[in-house]
């Protein structure tokens, strides 16, 4: 059956998208999954499989690729992140929604078996439990980002209340990886520590030390999404956006981690805007309808992260000197 699908990511390019097509491609099949973004294509995309330009914001254009490509499934990764969502709220709120909108019109026109799209831990402001932070409780963002993510959760429930879309969607805390640089979150420091450690041993971090956020290793985010998308359709309770919880930490505790690595490795702490946003956010988020649904369990805790983030940043900064 999974031979038949045929699927279209759009933000192929991005922090999530490069692995996430990765991993579809090999479930799916080089040729079954196309690759789109506003950019050009990510580098190590390149030679794995097709890959058109595409402005989700052109609904016309996005209508005719979907016709064209006899598409299935759409996973919708292009959207303004809540740090660069701050400094430009209406482009925020523009693309937040209006993508989502042209992306959950053409599923219902085109019946198209099943669409992802992700939402946020920002969905949660100052107002909602800051540990172990439940599905359903008081849910007040205060970011634009925060906003059009709360607002699009409700439009996915819409869309499949009333015309029977199956569309998917998980709160993803901050992901950390590797292979494709982060696009403007508030939990990227969590990235840019890795290669700031391993290339200048110093990291000067834009969060106070003690700042816990709930983060999540891309391994196990790549893989909570094909789980999900892959759950027969019983299964899935919650129709607005699923709780995800992997790893929660503070900058002062993934400094020490790295530090068992690199000891001389240092790190000054310089909040700015970010904070006030990151202070926002709860610090754990319980995810256990998850795991009750689709029977979601993470494999990485912070030290096993640590130590695979540092051996394959190590790898890409001694190939590039
Ligand atoms: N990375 C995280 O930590 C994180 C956490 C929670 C939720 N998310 C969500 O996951 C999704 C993907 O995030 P990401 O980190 O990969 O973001 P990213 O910024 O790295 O990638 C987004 C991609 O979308 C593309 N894009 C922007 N505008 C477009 C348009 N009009 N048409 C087509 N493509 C366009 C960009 O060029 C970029 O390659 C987003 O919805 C984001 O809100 C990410």
């Amino acid at each position: 059956m999974a031979v038949k699908e045929k699927i279209l990511v759009i933000g192929a390019s991005g922090q999530i998208g490069v692995e996430l097509t990765m991993a579809l491609r090999k479930i799916y099949g080089n040729a079954n999954v196309i690759a789109s973004d506003l950019r050009e294509q990510n580098p190590l995309l390149e030679g794995t499989g097709p890959y058109v330009s595409l402005d989700v914001m052109n609904k016309e254009m996005l209508h005719v690729q979907v016709i064209r490509q006899n598409i299935t499934q759409i996973y919708l990764l292009a959207a303004i992140l809540s740090a660069t969502g701050e400094k430009n709220p209406n482009l925020a709120w523009n693309l937040n929604m209006q993508g989502l909108l042209n992306v959950l019109d053409i599923a219902r026109e085109e019946q198209l078996t099943k669409i992802y799209w992700p939402s946020s831990i920002a969905v949660f402001g100052p107002t909602s439990p800051k540990h172990n932070c439940p599905q359903q409780t008081i849910i007040e963002p205060i970011t634009v980002y925060g906003i059009s993510k709360y607002a699009g959760e409700f439009w996915c429930n819409y869309y499949h209340q009333r015309w029977g879309v199956d569309v998917r969607s998980l709160r993803y805390p901050g992901l950390i990886s590797y292979k494709s640089a982060p696009g403007g979150g508030t939990t990227d420091y969590a990235v840019e520590i890795f290669s700031e450690a391993v290339e200048d041993k110093h990291y000067n971090c834009y969060l106070a030390e003690d700042t816990y956020l709930p983060m999540m290793y891309m391994p196990d985010a790549i893989r909570a999404t094909i789980e999900l998308m892959e759950a027969p359709a019983e299964n899935i309770s919650v129709h607005t956006s699923y709780n995800l919880a992997g790893i929660s930490f503070s900058p002062g505790e993934i400094a020490a981690s790295i530090q068992q690595y690199i000891p001389d490795f240092t790190i000054d702490y310089k909040p700015d805007y970010r904070q006030t946003i990151a202070n926002s956010w709860p610090q754990s988020i319980d995810d256990s309808i998850a795991q009750k649904d689709w029977h979601w369990k993470p494999e990485y805790d912070l030290e096993k992260m640590t130590k695979d983030m540092l051996e394959n940043v190590q790898k890409a900064y001694a190939k590039s000197h």
